[in-house]
């Protein structure tokens, strides 16, 4: 197969919980990494763009994910699932050795391809999801922010957000999308943008 497009997913799979580095896979495969704070919605962002209700386990309870959870698409790639920052059941040491690992992962993996930050629509960034957008941004990898929950927003509202945020030079030459797991919008904005990003046609 030269060309491999998420638009369709034809297999997902769980692979494995990574909590150290030792068990990242190490088959080559490319992979394209969901980040952000806790409960903002990544694990719910990966069912929606595979069309799976339950495959990554989703919680009204913050810090739900707690490894790097892998998953094995189309039998090509990994969607990797990042434990979420900012707040993680098991308090400061967890939280620390998390972060820890998330980081070291961000910096040295060879595999990634596209990264996707997650962004809470309703508070906008915080003051950790710039600190990892300037990360990112030095790393130069492709990289969207993805703007969960706007379902939750009026649209005069989300108007506003954004308009905030442009004017505040926050968005300057980045690429984003708004998103929701309820209504699906931005859903195939998403799955375009990965699309290009990774250019799987090696051919
Ligand atoms: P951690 O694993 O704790 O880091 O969280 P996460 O980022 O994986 O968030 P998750 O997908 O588990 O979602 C957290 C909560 O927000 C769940 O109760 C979801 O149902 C809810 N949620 C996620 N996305 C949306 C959305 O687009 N709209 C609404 N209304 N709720 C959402
Ligand atoms: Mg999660």
């Amino acid at each position: 197969m030269n060309t491999l497009s998420l638009m369709r997913c034809d297999s997902a799979e769980f692979v494995v919980g990574a909590v150290s580095p030792k068990d990242f896979p190490d088959d080559g495969c490319p992979e394209i990494v969901f980040s952000g704070r806790s409960n903002v919605g990544k694990s719910s962002l990966i069912n929606c763009l595979l069309q799976r209700k339950n495959l990554a386990r989703t919680s009204s309870v913050p810090g739900k994910t707690q490894q790097l959870n892998y998953y094995r698409v189309n039998e090509m790639f990994y969607f990797v699932d990042l434990p979420g920052y900012g707040y993680v059941r098991g308090g400061k040491d967890l939280r620390e050795k998390l972060g820890h690992m998330v980081e070291s992962y961000v910096k040295s993996s060879q595999q990634i391809c596209a990264i996707l930050q997650l962004i809470d629509a309703r508070h906008g960034p915080t003051d950790s999801d710039r600190v990892m957008i300037e990360l990112l941004r030095s790393l130069q990898f492709p990289f969207l922010l993805v703007f969960t929950k706007t379902d939750k927003l009026s649209r005069p509202k989300l108007n506003k957000v954004f308009s905030r945020l442009e004017s505040e030079g926050v968005l300057g030459g980045i690429s984003y999308v708004q998103f929701s797991a309820e209504s699906k919008q931005g859903r195939e904005d998403v799955l375009c943008w990965i699309d290009d990003a990774v250019n799987f046609d090696k051919s």
